[in-house]
């Protein structure tokens, strides 16, 4: 049942410098997402129009968007939390745009300050400005398989707000193990079960690594059919806001199993493992990919 070949949102740029610490320049942050551009990726999620308040790494957005060079094939979504955010990343030329909720109000409420459904509601006028603006809204379900303020998150609560993201009229939702606790078999029944209200091709699996199940909880997943996968370059990523969070699965150790596997996904290891290399560089850390260290000692 596995798919025969898999699109990669590549969430580094966003997702992987979310949580750093040290503010990262502009200019760096364009040169990551140039750089993946040439690695044949066909989604790069870019930066998030948030409050600068609440995630101060990433308060160049508008900068960072304008300076990419948008290439014909690429989509490059952009986080939006509200109505603010959205005519932000409109403003800055954005064509594709991702909301984002949680299966888990305790996370919720301290992500964005507001309950799950305070946030759909958030959602609704996004989702209608979007539609009459011919925009693609992608939709986040975070903390999937655990929380970190609340434990365990009931899988019906899971399966409500990936339906609701969908019938809102987000064409993709993404299921994230926030804080990287889920294991495979924890992960595939809680695809199946999202499965059963949301059609498979409109899903997307979002895994972090804290506990080291990431890859593991991702082939579960595909062998249930899934075949769009989040990750980030280098295996950055975090959010400030889910404590003892770690990154994201590591672009190129997703690419690397794979291809090992026959499925394809138009991906360059080489040149995606550089631009890991590249970034870890600049991060000044070694990188959190397996693939990426092996690639550099082979
Ligand atoms: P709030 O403080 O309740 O909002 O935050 P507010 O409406 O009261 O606004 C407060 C101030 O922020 C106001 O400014 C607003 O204008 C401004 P002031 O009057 O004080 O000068 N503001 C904005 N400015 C720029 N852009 C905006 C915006 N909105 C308000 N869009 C809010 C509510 C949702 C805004 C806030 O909580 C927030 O921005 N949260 C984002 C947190 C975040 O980005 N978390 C990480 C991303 S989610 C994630 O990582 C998980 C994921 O990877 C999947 C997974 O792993 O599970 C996606
Ligand atoms: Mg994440």
């Amino acid at each position: 049942r596995s798919p025969t070949s898999v699109r990669i949102v590549e969430v580094g740029p966003r997702d992987g410098l979310q949580n750093e610490k040290a503010i990262i320049p502009t200019a760096a942050k364009i040169e990551l997402i140039d750089r993946l551009s040439r690695t044949g990726l066909r989604s790069i999620e870019a930066t998030s129009f948030v409050s600068p308040k609440w995630v101060p790494q990433l308060a160049d957005a508008a900068e960072v968007f304008a300076g990419i060079d948008k290439r014909d094939g690429i989509s490059y979504p952009v986080l939006v939390p509200n109505e603010t955010g959205y005519a932000r990343a409109r403003e800055a030329g954005a064509r594709e745009v991702a909301v984002f909720t949680a299966a888990s109000e305790a996370f919720n409420r301290r992500n964005t300050n507001a309950g799950i459904d305070e946030s759909l509601q958030r959602f609704a006028p996004v989702l209608e400005r979007a539609a009459a603006d011919g925009v693609k809204v992608r939709g986040y379900v975070s903390t999937v398989l655990g929380c970190p303020y609340q434990g365990a998150v009931p899988l019906a609560e899971v399966v409500r707000v990936a339906k609701a993201l969908h019938a809102m009229g987000c064409y993709e939702v993404s299921l994230g193990d926030t804080i990287g606790v889920g294991t495979p078999a924890k992960a595939r029944e809680m695809l199946r079960a999202v499965a059963t209200e949301v059609p498979m091709p409109a899903l997307a699996v979002h895994f972090h690594d804290t506990w080291g199940q990431a890859l593991a909880n991702l082939l579960a997943c595909l062998e249930e059919g899934v075949a769009v996968v989040d990750a980030a370059v280098s295996g950055a990523g975090g959010c400030p806001y889910a404590k003892g969070a770690s990154g994201n699965v590591a672009s190129e150790d997703v690419v690397y199993m794979l291809h090992g596997m026959g499925i394809r996904t138009g991906v360059d290891l080489d040149l995606l493992a550089d631009t890991g290399r590249w970034l870890s560089a600049l991060l000044g850390r070694d990188t959190g990919s397996k693939a990426g260290k092996a690639l550099a000692a082979s």
